[in-house]
């Protein structure tokens, strides 16, 4: 599923979404990127939050993960600051993180 991210009807960004409910519960985050020129403006803090909470409102869904680059400190500490944690590395190296969506469901 792709997303625009807009602000006031102007493009500043892109982000696709991937459906894993049936296998593992997750949705997984993907390609998320904020147009160079607009970077450090907010956007990328402000479309992780409404994903969160989009995912956060499907049926069966309890975490969001994504995969990042270690090299990537901007994404890292966007990623961290917003609560995700790293479940482990994948083959090519890049660090899996993720994050509980649906946090009244996990605790009961
Ligand atoms: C990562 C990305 C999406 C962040 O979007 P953004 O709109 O620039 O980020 P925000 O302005 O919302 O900043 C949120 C946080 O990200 C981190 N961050 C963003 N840019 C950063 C930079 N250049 N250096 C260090 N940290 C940075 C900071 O923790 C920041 O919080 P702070 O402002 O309180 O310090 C954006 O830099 C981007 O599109 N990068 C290229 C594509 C990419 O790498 N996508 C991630 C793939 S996993």
């Amino acid at each position: 599923m792709p997303y625009l991210v807009q602000d006031a009807g102007h493009s500043v960004g892109v982000l696709a979404l991937v459906d894993e409910r049936e296998c593992n519960g997750q949705v997984a985050l993907f390609h998320l990127l904020i147009d160079a020129s607009r970077q450090r403006g907010g956007y990328g803090r402000a479309a992780l939050r409404l994903v969160i909470q989009l995912v956060g409102s499907l049926d069966g869904c309890q975490r969001l993960r994504l995969t990042v680059h270690p090299d990537n400190h901007a994404a890292v500490s966007l990623y961290l600051s917003e609560g995700f944690t790293q479940d482990g590395v994948t083959d090519d190296g890049e660090l899996r993180f993720s994050v509980a969506v649906n946090r009244a469901s996990v605790s009961s």
